[in-house]
């Protein structure tokens, strides 16, 4: 921790500065000291310093802000999963419409479909409204399933698809939910797209490979990043009160990040919201919204209480530090 508030201390007075550059290494050498195993250090230290280098020199402020490496505005999502009653639904809908939101932030919540009805027509326009799936194409003789044309009809203006709990608990494969992502994008939907791996996954050094193999899914299947946000959930993070350290999840969203520059477009990379998930509350999301690829949060738990959720969108606060 004390080696990344130099980082930001050095960054804020000089930008460029060789010690920023010392700085970043150095986080890359801590990092190395506290959470690998020898069997991955030399493949990961390589990475991080490949990536931090590569941060180091491309690095330029965004609005203002000094601690956003990409171009795009702050996103903050409610995820409400499979919660609530219509009696609970409308105090929480009550308490965001009282709760004052920094301006520059795109705010969305995600109630159960049975439910987005009732938010559209109680909750203020400030917030937009998103489902947590919907089907693969159009609609008909699918029962259970909802479409995007009806998600349109009923308001909502964005859907997650991807989310780690259809890939684990229901089955979805990548195919399917680049699908998914495809056709929701043509019916115009934003869409929420997960990716993340799982504690195994992180365990046997293959975080980055199960992100980019999310990622490429994703790409094969959308005809442009326009109104994609991507939502980087660790799976060993999501509802276990076990968040991602800033430092382990920034170096995902550089990577993911990078990955877009690399295979769709630099323009894309800078423009793409990377968003966080996993166990974010009100008191760890000042810290991990203070790293640059961050770019906001997709929340569950904390999301289900307003003047919490609140406050995780007016972290945006912490980006501003310096500017
Ligand atoms: P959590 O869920 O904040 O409860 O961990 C996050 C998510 O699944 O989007």
């Amino acid at each position: 921790m004390a080696a990344l508030s130099t980082s930001l201390n050095s960054r804020v007075t000089n930008p460029n500065s060789v010690a920023t550059q010392f700085s970043r290494l150095r986080r890359a050498c801590f990092k190395l000291d506290n959470s690998l195993s020898t069997a991955s250090t030399t493949q990961y230290f390589f990475q991080n310093v490949d990536s931090q280098l590569r941060l180091s020199s491309s690095r330029r402020g965004s609005r203002g802000v000094v601690t956003m490496a990409g171009s795009g505005k702050f996103f903050v999502g409610g995820n409400w999963k499979c919660n609530g009653t219509k009696e609970s639904i409308s105090k929480l809908v009550s308490d965001l419409n009282d709760a004052k939101f920094e301006t520059d932030v795109d705010v969305v919540v995600a109630p159960p479909f049975v439910y987005i009805d009732q938010v559209k027509s109680s909750l203020t326009n400030r917030i937009e409204v998103s489902a947590q799936n919907c089907w693969i194409g159009k609609g008909g003789a699918f029962t259970g399933e909802i479409s995007g044309e009806q998600l349109k009809d009923v308001g909502c203006q964005w859907v997650i698809l991807g989310h780690s709990e259809r890939r684990h608990i229901i089955g979805e494969n990548d195919e399917f939910i680049g699908k998914k992502a495809g056709y929701a994008l043509s019916q115009g939907l934003g869409v929420i797209a997960c990716i993340g791996e799982l504690l195994s996954e992180r365990e046997a050094g293959k975080t980055f490979d199960v992100c980019y193999q999310h990622m490429k899914a994703f790409a094969d299947a959308v005809p442009s990043w326009d109104n994609v946000v991507i939502a980087y959930e660790p799976v060993w993070a999501i509802g276990t009160g076990k968040v991602a350290t800033p430092v382990q999840a920034q170096e995902v969203h550089v990577a993911v990040r990078d990955w877009l520059k690399k295979n769709v477009s630099a323009e894309v990379a800078s423009k793409t919201r990377i968003i966080y998930g996993g166990s974010v509350n009100g008191s760890n999301c000042t810290e991990l919204a203070k790293q640059e690829d961050i770019d906001g949060f997709l929340v569950g738990g904390a999301s289900l209480k307003g003047p919490e959720f609140a406050s995780i969108v007016n972290s945006v606060s912490s980006k501003k530090v310096a500017a």
